[in-house]
């Protein structure tokens, strides 16, 4: 072998960025090479997704210190355009994908296939098909994007930045919202492209899938790098500790509640596909939670969880049928503000659209936004309120300077620790939770389970969508299994294993 040296597709050095009050990057280095997958991890705002904007072009030289090599020249970048003239695409956390055009048109937006100035649009719907199908996804293109699923919305994203030819590509937390078939096909096509020489920056905190897909992980923790290495040289606690500074034990709490009556119920719930006249969404689905109970709710992306969940909660845009009892009456629900007069909460996994108003701080989220809407319990101190939001900030560990933050600043998972603070201080008598953990680290994670468990002791009724099927097994108390919008399986904790519940939720078992 020769001993010459590999000129590094990407090399960061000494990155800083600073945001008023942070810190967010603090001399970080980092370089990629043509054909790996370098894995970036760290806790919730160790400052992942800023150096990727910094990479992007969204904060443009010198918003940032440091310098940027692509193939050994330096470069800085104006804007986004030049990052992507650069052959750089970054896939972003927050879907970024205009909900009212359609697949075809997200994916050439700003590069439609044109003639004479005139969009050409068969080609342009002909060219997404073949993007879509190379990808293994039965997606059609004229299918606006507002009527399709998160999951199926991130693998949109990902067809569109493969149709930039990108040289170096980013994703940043691409998995969060993936079923497990889905992430097979991104695996699949991550090695494809590994393969055809493209460079890799991958963004997760499931590190089983960075242990599976990386060549290298680096750790980032308060905007500093830890280190880089190859991954065969680490492992899944070894790098834990490097991310959190500290051991991480099991994840799991040991339950300490005990389930009392039934609280909420509901019985033959159907929920029509607002956008195919005849399809149901969800078909004849009853079930009751106890007091002190935590239910899991499992299956596959699309098989309803969410719809069921949304439907009951007065939020789903097709029509529901069947009844609704809380504390034993029926109740009639609406919309959301009638039922959270009923005492339900939600945590919802699209906290874009329904869980965080961006340009308030995080006091406001997680007190006006609910709090006046449920009798007597409307706070009227301010000191008291700042006070509460305060020790729900530590007890949840939300990375902010102060109460008063914007929450449209936070990192990801920080956003999503405040939309579980609001709910948690409603103090709701059931509470329904979509994907709570999507996009949050280890470390927090162990808190947020030890929370519902905290408030499962304190007897309310928990209802829990995740994907993460250790998650829903860690977590519950009973699990049913979702299946194309029917229960196709019901398990005590005791019970309850990966095969079986797999086995139902791909409809392999009926009961
Ligand atoms: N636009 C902004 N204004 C102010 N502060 C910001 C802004 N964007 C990020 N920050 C801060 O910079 C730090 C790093 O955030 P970043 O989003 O990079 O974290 P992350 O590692 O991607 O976390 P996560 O895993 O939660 O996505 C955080 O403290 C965050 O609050
Ligand atoms: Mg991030």
């Amino acid at each position: 072998m020769s001993s010459k040296t590999v000129t590094a597709l990407l090399e960061m050095s000494d990155i800083t960025k600073s945001f008023p009050g942070v810190r967010a990057l603090d001399g970080v280095t980092f370089d990629l090479f043509a054909g790996e997958i370098h894995a970036l991890v760290g806790e919730n705002g160790a400052g992942k997704s800023t150096l990727m904007k910094v990479l992007g072009g969204v904060y443009p030289h010198p918003e940032y210190g440091g310098e940027i090599l692509i193939e050994g020249e330096p470069r800085r970048f104006r804007n986004i355009r030049d990052a992507e003239a650069a052959g750089i695409a970054v896939i972003y956390q927050e879907l970024s994908l205009v909900k009212d055009m359609t697949v075809g048109e997200n994916i050439f937006l700003g590069r439609e296939p044109q003639r004479f100035g005139i969009v050409r649009w068969n080609n342009l719907y002909r060219q997404a098909q073949q993007l879509l199908d190379d990808l293994h996804l039965s997606i059609d293109p004229r299918t606006p994007v507002r009527e399709l699923g998160i999951g199926q919305q991130q693998l949109v994203e990902i067809a569109k930045a493969l149709s930039q030819n990108a040289r170096i590509l980013v994703l940043d937390e691409p998995t969060a919202a993936l079923t497990n078939a889905e992430v097979e096909t991104l695996v699949q096509i991550l090695s494809k492209l590994r393969s055809r020489g493209v460079g890799m920056i991958y963004i997760s905190h499931k590190l089983e899938e960075v242990f599976r897909l990386s060549n290298r992980i680096t750790v980032l923790r308060d905007g500093r790098t830890i280190g880089t290495e190859p991954t065969k040289e680490l492992n899944q606690s070894s790098v834990i500790s490097r991310m959190v500074g500290r051991e991480v034990g099991d994840i799991f709490p040991t339950p300490e509640h005990t389930a009392g009556e039934v609280i909420f119920e509901v019985r033959n719930i159907t929920v029509d596909d607002p956008y195919t006249a005849g399809k149901r969404l969800v078909n004849d689905v009853s079930f009751g939670v106890r007091r002190g109970e935590v239910l899991g709710i499992a299956g596959l992306m699309g098989a309803g969880r969410s719809d069921l969940l949304m439907a009951i909660f007065g939020a789903h845009a097709g029509r529901m049928s069947g009844e609704v009892l809380v504390e034993n009456k029926r109740v009639r629900i609406t919309s959301p503000a009638e039922a959270i007069r009923h005492g339900i909460g939600f945590v919802t996994e699209d906290r874009k659209r329904f869980g965080l108003i961006l340009d308030q701080t995080i006091l406001n989220n997680m007190t006006l936004a609910s709090l006046p809407l449920i009798s007597g319990r409307v706070f009227t101190n301010a000191d008291r309120e700042v006070a509460l939001g305060e020790t729900a900030m530590r007890d949840l560990r939300i990375k902010a300077r102060t109460v008063f933050t914007v929450a449209g600043t936070l990192s990801g998972g920080n956003q999503q620790k405040v939309v579980l603070a609001k709910w948690l201080l409603t103090k709701p008598r059931v509470l329904f939770l979509d994907e709570p953990t999507r996009g949050i680290d280890v470390g927090a994670k162990q808190v947020i389970y030890a929370q519902i468990n905290l408030l499962a002791r304190e007897g309310l009724a928990i209802v829990l969508v995740s994907s993460e099927l250790p998650e829903v097994l860690g977590l519950s108390d009973r699990v049913l299994v979702l299946h194309e919008g029917r229960i196709t399986g019901e398990f005590t904790r005791a019970n309850a294993t990966p095969e079986s519940v797999m086995a139902c939720a791909t409809g392999q078992m009926k009961r």
